[in-house]
């Protein structure tokens, strides 16, 4: 019995093995959440998580190919080996981390709101949203969608595929407010919402923690992920790339 453990133990290869020995990182994204992932002019995802993750296939000696699929099915496709890794501004929360490992987070964001003219003034905080004559947008599957639902249980809610289709319903009156990811809303507010007299509650109210995830029981890859990390958070790459996409 334990000589058979151990023989399947040795067997188990490292995810970074078989990119090292395949020479290709597959990354797996749903382009749509800016400034980490979204599609360019030439039809080419970029963003926040892509140039890092145009360092980390450098570091490794790989080629780097993105995977763009939806986020309803982003997590399975991990498990069912469609990609090596998720970089998909993905906040590391209890109930994904019982199905995934998460590297140390990257970021940390927050959900904020953001609110339709007609109601600017009546909105003071975000815990004013929890009324049912309001209704509230998000993403399905977000932890912006969980955070509307368990915070405000009163109001009405209403799901979309797409980040920007839940914000556009708010901009134009159809629903009160959209409540997401904090760096997705200033965009959006600085680009659409501002010149439309949206209300921006950009305090977050909840601590969310972005992280790349990866399947469990691989300790060679988490170990070389987090080292990764700490390179680039001290060695100037980091600060470089962040400037990139948040700078002003
Ligand atoms: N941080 C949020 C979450 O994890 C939103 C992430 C959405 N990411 C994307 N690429 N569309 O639920």
């Amino acid at each position: 019995m334990s000589v058979q453990a151990a023989d399947i133990d040795l067997a188990k290869k490292s995810t970074l093995e078989k990119v090292i020995q395949s020479g290709e990182l597959r990354v797996g994204t749903e382009a749509g959440y800016m400034p980490f992932e979204m599609t360019d002019k030439k039809g080419q995802v970029v963003g926040f998580d892509m140039d890092m993750c145009k360092e980390m296939a450098k570091a490794m000696g790989v080629k780097l190919t993105i995977i763009n699929t939806a986020w309803d099915g982003i997590i399975p496709g991990l498990l069912s080996n469609k990609y090596d890794i998720i970089a998909s501004g993905m906040t590391v929360n209890q109930e994904r981390n019982l199905k995934v490992n998460f590297a140390n987070p990257y970021i940390v964001v927050g959900q904020t709101a953001l609110i339709n003219k007609k109601w600017a003034d009546e909105i003071k905080t975000y815990k004013d949203l929890n009324n049912p004559k309001y209704t509230i947008t998000s993403k399905l599957g977000t932890t912006g969608e969980q955070a509307a639902k368990r915070m405000f249980p009163k109001a009405q809610y209403k799901s979309f595929e797409m980040e920007d289709q839940a914000m556009l319903e708010a901009l134009n009156g159809k629903a009160t407010a959209t409540v997401y990811d904090l760096p997705m809303t200033s965009i959006f507010y600085a680009q659409r919402g501002k010149d439309a007299d949206m209300k921006f509650l950009n305090e977050p109210f909840t601590y969310e923690p972005l992280g790349w995830a990866i399947n469990k029981g691989d300790p060679d890859f988490l170990n070389w992920l987090n080292n990764f990390l700490v390179q680039m958070k001290n060695d100037g790459r980091y600060d470089r790339i962040y400037n990139k996409w948040f700078g002003s």
